[in-house]
């Protein structure tokens, strides 16, 4: 038996997430901004793209402003956009602690089909930071040498999303 999952089947998304999704906050690029980070596969749609500006205070590197661009569903616009909200005015440590989970929770939960959103965003907001550390060639103690498991996780999902459009890719031949 085969089944097939529509698009237009409704998911159970909590208000939350579709208040934030019709009213995102913080969406668009930074021009200036010093890292800019990537999560996802253009090859599927699901893409979403963070800018940090980020600034050193009192030995504290401070994100002082965060936006973000989303090829993404509902669920990865409203945590994306929520995540932007949750570091800005926070430091670098602070933003790297947070969690897909801790995300997912702050949108009210996601139904488990859809974790990868939340991950998709905790994962290019790690790359990010990661990016600009080494870019300025620091390593705080706080910075796993080795790749954390959800920055595994977003290169799983990654190579998912690819295996997956060369499959249609190759259907649709
Ligand atoms: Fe892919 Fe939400 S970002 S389904």
């Amino acid at each position: 038996m085969v089944i097939y999952l529509s698009s237009r089947t409704p998911l159970p998304y909590s208000p939350k997430i579709l208040e934030i999704f019709r009213n995102p906050k913080n969406f668009g690029p930074i021009k200036d901004a010093d890292v800019v980070s990537r999560a996802g596969s253009p090859a599927c749609g699901d893409m979403i793209t963070i800018y940090l500006k980020i600034e050193k205070k009192d030995n504290e590197y401070i994100i002082s402003d965060a936006k973000f661009e989303s090829y993404g569903c509902a669920a990865n616009i409203a945590a994306t956009s929520i995540l932007t909200e949750m570091i800005i005015g926070k430091s670098l440590r602070y933003a790297w602690s947070i969690t897909w989970k801790e995300l997912s929770d702050e949108i009210g939960g996601l139904p488990a089909i859809k974790f990868h959103c939340s991950i998709l965003a905790v994962g290019a907001l790690k790359r990010g930071i990661r990016a600009f550390l080494e870019k300025i060639g620091e390593h705080p103690d706080w910075l796993p040498k080795e790749m954390t498991k959800e920055e595994k996780q977003v290169l799983d999902e990654e190579e998912a999303m690819e295996r997956l459009s060369i499959i249609i890719g190759g259907r649709n031949k």
